[in-house]
C-alpha cells in the first residue's frame, strides 16, 4: 500500500504484533471476566444475569465500585447518595443549551463532563487519592441520567425535568426524559439492561479510559475519553445503527435476502460479532428473551421477527451471533426510546465500569505505552524550503 509516498506492508506481519492488540493481555483485573468457553460473563464473581434477575443498576454499581456486594444499609445509604448527587450545575445546562440542535447526545455528554470535573467538590484531589476517586465515581454515575436527559430534551426544544430523589437510576431516566412516571414493567427492563451494560473487562472504552487515568489524569477525563470511545459504531453506537438497519429492513420477510445481500458487499451488520466470545454472548440471549416479550406486549413482533431471520443467517454464512446490542436496540424502540438516546442508556450504565477501571488503574498506577513498528522513511537530511 503506497501512502504519502512511502510503502505501507499491509501484507507483512510481525511475530510480536497483533492487529487491533486482539489477544494481547493488556492488564490485570478483578471487576470483570469474561469466560470464553461457556460465554458467560461475571462482575466480582457474581454472573451477570442474577444481577439482573435479582439485583439492581445500583447494587451493580456498589459492587463494581467497591468490590462487594451491599448490605441493606450500605444499599439504602447508596442510593440515597446517588439521588443527592443528581443536579447538574447550571452552568452545565446552560452549556448543553449553547450547543447545536443537531449535536449528537453523545457529544452532549463530552461537553457536560468535560465541565463537571471543575465542579466535582475533590477536583483539586491527587490523581491516586482513592477516597476522592470514589465520591468522585459516584457523582458521574449520579449524574449521567441527568445530563442525558437534558441534553435531549433542549436539542427537543424542550425544558430538561429535574431529577427525582425517590425513584432508583432506570426510573429517574425515564421519568427525566418523559416528564411522566415511568411503568413498573419498563423500570424493570431499563435497570436490567442498565446492569447488562455496566461492565465488560478491558473493553476499548475502559481501556481508553483506563490509558487515560495511567497518565495521573483525573476520572473526569478518563470519562470523557470513555464517552468519545464508546460513540463509534464498532463498540457502544451498534446499538442505534441495529435500529436503523432494522428499521431500513422493516418485514421479516425482506430479512435474509437483505443480510445475504449485504454479507455478499462485505458490509458489516450492526449487533453482530464480538472481540472477545466466540460462540455466543449470553447477555444478547437474556436481552432478546426480554425483547420478544416487551414485542408481544406491544402486539409488535416485526423486529423480533427479523432478528431471528438475520441471526441465522448470519450463522449459517459467518458463524457470527448477535452481540448485546442488537437486541437492546430493538427493546429500547419497543419501550419508546428515541434512537438517539440507545448509545447514551449504555453511557449512563458503563460510567460504573470505567469508574471501577479507572480506581483500579490508579490504585496500582503506571503509564500505559505500547510500542508500534516503524514502517516509514529511511532518515534522510530536511530539505530547504527553497528546493521542495
Ligand atoms: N458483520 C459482518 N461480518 C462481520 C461482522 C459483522 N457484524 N463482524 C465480524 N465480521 C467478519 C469480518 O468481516 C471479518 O471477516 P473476514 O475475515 O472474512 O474479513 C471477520 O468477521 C473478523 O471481523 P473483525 O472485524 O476483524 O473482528 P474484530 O474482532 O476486529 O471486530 C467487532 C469485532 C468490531 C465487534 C465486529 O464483529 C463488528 O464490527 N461488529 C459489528 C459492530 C458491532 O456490533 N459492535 C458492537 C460490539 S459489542 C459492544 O461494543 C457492546
Amino acid at each position: 500500500m503506497q501512502k504519502n509516498g512511502w510503502t505501507m506492508s499491509a501484507e507483512t506481519t510481525y511475530p510480536n504484533y497483533s492487529p487491533g492488540l486482539q489477544g494481547v493481555v493488556a492488564g490485570i483485573t478483578t471487576i470483570s471476566h469474561i469466560d470464553v468457553d461457556t460465554s458467560s460473563l461475571t462482575y466480582r464473581g457474581i454472573n451477570v444475569h442474577e444481577l439482573a434477575e435479582y439485583g439492581s443498576f445500583e447494587e451493580t454499581a456498589y459492587l463494581l465500585i467497591y468490590g462487594e456486594l451491599p448490605n441493606s444499609a450500605q444499599l439504602s445509604e447508596f442510593r440515597a447518595t446517588l439521588a443527592r448527587e443528581r443536579q447538574v450545575p447550571d452552568a452545565v445546562i446552560q452549556a448543553l443549551r449553547a450547543c447545536p440542535k443537531n449535536m449528537h447526545p453523545m457529544d452532549q455528554l463530552k461537553v457536560a463532563y468535560s465541565m463537571l470535573g471543575a465542579f466535582d467538590a475533590d477536583y483539586d484531589a491527587p490523581a491516586t487519592d482513592h477516597d476522592a476517586n470514589v465520591r468522585k465515581a459516584i457523582r458521574i454515575i449520579a449524574k449521567a441520567a441527568t445530563c442525558v436527559t437534558a441534553g435531549y430534551r433542549i436539542s427537543q426544544g424542550k425544558e430538561p425535568v429535574p431529577p427525582h430523589a425517590d425513584l432508583n437510576t432506570a426510573a429517574n431516566f425515564l421519568y427525566m426524559l418523559h416528564g411522566e412516571m415511568p411503568d413498573d414493567y419498563t423500570v424493570k427492563v431499563m435497570d436490567a439492561s442498565l446492569t447488562l451494560y455496566a461492565e465488560h473487562t478491558f473493553n476499548a472504552s475502559a481501556f481508553a479510559a483506563r490509558v487515560t487515568v495511567a497518565t495521573m489524569s483525573d476520572l473526569y477525563s478518563g470519562i470523557v475519553t470513555g464517552i468519545g470511545t464508546l460513540k463509534g459504531p464498532l463498540h457502544g453506537g451498534a446499538n442505534e445503527e441495529a435500529m436503523y438497519m432494522l428499521m431500513d429492513i422493516g418485514s421479516a420477510d425482506k430479512a435474509e435476502a437483505w443480510t445475504r445481500d449485504a454479507l455478499a458487499n462485505k458490509k458489516k451488520i450492526m449487533g453482530f460479532g464480538h472481540r472477545e466470545y466466540r460462540k455466543s454472548d449470553s447477555r444478547a440471549a437474556y436481552l432478546t428473551k426480554i425483547a420478544k416479550e416487551i414485542g408481544k406486549m406491544k402486539g409488535n413482533t416485526t423486529y423480533g421477527d427479523i432478528a431471528d431471520v438475520m441471526e441465522r443467517v448470519m450463522w449459517d454464512e459467518k458463524n457470527l451471533f448477535p452481540n448485546v446490542d442488537f437486541p437492546a436496540a430493538y427493546a429500547y424502540y419497543l419501550l419508546g426510546i428515541p434512537i438517539p438516546l440507545y448509545t447514551p442508556i449504555f453511557v449512563i450504565a458503563r460510567t460504573s465500569g470505567w469508574a471501577a477501571h479507572m480506581i483500579e488503574q490508579l490504585d496500582n498506577n503506571r503509564l500505559i505505552r505500547p510500542s508500534c513498528i516503524y514502517e516509514g522513511r529511511g532518515v534522510t537530511s530536511f530539505t530547504p524550503m527553497d528546493q521542495r
